[in-house]
């Protein structure tokens, strides 16, 4: 844990130079799009259901839809295939190959589809012997794997941890960013290396940001807010570790947004669309993008949360104070603004009144900031030494402060030149 946010900043500084970001010239933003894993699974009936089956044309209405209801516009951009695409077995060549009955016009032509709608496409493989599902696992295949995809025109791999020997995940992981490399396709590689590697010890997170573009560290998002919080508390819990080596190139992921499904009340998805802005996270859609409602669409496609999401300082957020059932967590973002987050984790009774003393960063707002409040509601609140915001349970306030100097000039840089000065 941070004893303090100054103690936060030695650390960065200290790390700033030595954490190499892998060379792909990918992910210099978090990734924002729609993967099908928590809300699809691995529903492979296409005869008794087939609207909710991995298929081609569910990943093809998806992205109609992307570009027709404006996510495209808001950022939103690959169209994420996870486990049990494939044919139970390789072809005759070794190959991967997808189901024939559910993709029948293949991953190429599925890939041209999205791409002439101008997004990008997603593929899921195994780092092991197997899929978490059973489906052929890419061990002692790398290059054959990565070629495929490659000759695909696949943009991005989600590389699962499944059926793999411990010992041997950071050589699987390493391995496979070599063979993405050498087919000279720029591929966003998103890996579970820590998720797995945590079971037996801490994980090189220098080696992990010079290999991946996002990693996994947890245990996979269910649509409930015990889910959303425990993965809160884990990062929080590891932020030490985990923080520092996220910035343009690599991000820590949290796993999938499970907002517009069925588990979360709409202020527990305000708090998982909130925080996972705060903590840089990739924004990949878990949902069914036929029949998402208003409001969590509206909250989805929220440009204020998208913008610190996305913000081009590249800086993940951490959890900076834990007072009277609130958290409270900080992200420093470009233009020397600082991005808050408030957490009511009470879940029993009503609003509950927060102030801005009991928030580490306010000290910047000496003697002023001009607030901006984004939830619950939008409002530019102006140049003010103070604020109170009102969250109601499980809910989260979400601030922009911008510190006004005395003679009314801005502050710029919270972690550049003036970085040991106010924070
Ligand atoms: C990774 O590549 C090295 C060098 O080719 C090889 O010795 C090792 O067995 C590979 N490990 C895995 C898990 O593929
Ligand atoms: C492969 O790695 C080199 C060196 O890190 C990098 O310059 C190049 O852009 C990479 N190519 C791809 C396709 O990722
Ligand atoms: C972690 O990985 C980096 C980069 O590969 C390496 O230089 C360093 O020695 C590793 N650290 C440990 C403790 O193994």
């Amino acid at each position: 844990m941070f004893p303090n946010p100054a103690a936060w900043v030695v650390v960065v500084v200290a790390l700033w130079s030595q954490a190499g970001a892998l060379d792909n010239g990918l992910a210099r933003t978090p990734t924002m799009g729609w993967l099908s894993w928590e809300r699809f699974m691995c529903n492979t009936d296409c005869e008794g259901d087939p609207e909710n089956c991995i298929s081609e044309s569910l990943y093809m209405e998806m992205a109609d839809l992307m570009t027709a209801e404006g996510w495209k516009e808001a950022g939103y951009q690959f169209i994420c295939i996870d486990d049990c695409w494939m044919a139970p077995k390789r072809d005759a060549g070794g190959r991967l190959q997808a189901d024939p009955h559910r993709f029948p016009a293949g991953i190429k032509k599925l890939a041209e589809y999205v791409h002439s709608k101008g997004l990008k496409l997603g593929i899921y493989a195994d780092v092991g012997r197997n899929t978490c599902a059973g489906y052929p696992g890419s061990l002692g295949h790398y290059d054959v794997d990565a070629q495929t995809f490659a000759e695909w025109d696949v943009d991005l791999l989600k590389f699962d941890g499944c059926s793999m020997d411990v010992s041997l995940v950071e050589q699987g992981y390493v391995n496979m960013s070599r063979a993405l490399n050498r087919t000279g396709r720029p591929i966003l590689y998103s890996c579970e290396w820590p998720l797995h590697k945590w079971r037996s010890q801490t994980p090189n997170y220098t080696a992990i940001s010079q290999t991946c573009n996002q990693w996994r560290n947890f245990v996979d998002i269910y649509d409930s807010w015990s889910s959303v919080k425990s993965i809160l508390d884990w990062t929080a819990a590891h932020q030490d570790i985990v923080v520092p080596s996220a910035g343009p190139g690599g991000w820590n992921d949290p796993d999938m947004l499970v907002i517009g499904n069925f588990g979360l009340s709409g202020d527990q998805q305000e708090s998982q669309m909130a925080l996972w802005a705060i903590m840089a996270a990739p924004l990949l859609m878990s949902n069914d993008l036929r029949s998402i409602c208003g409001r969590s669409k509206e909250l989805l496609q929220n440009r204020q949360i998208i913008a610190i999401n996305q913000d081009e300082l590249g800086k993940q957020g951490y959890r900076t104070a834990t007072v009277d059932h609130f958290e409270v967590w900080e992200r420093p973002l470009s233009n020397g603004r600082l991005a808050i987050a408030v957490l009511n984790t009470l879940e029993i009774g009503s609003a509950r009144k927060f102030s801005s003393e009991k928030v580490p960063g306010w000290k910047l707002c000496t003697p002023f900031c001009n607030i901006t409040q984004i939830l619950p509601q939008y409002e530019e609140v102006g140049v003010q030494t103070g604020y109170r915001v009102s969250v109601n349970p499980s809910g989260t306030a979400l601030l922009i402060i911008e510190p006004i100097g005395s003679r009314g000039k801005r502050y710029h840089g919270i972690l550049q030149s003036e970085k040991l000065t106010y924070l």
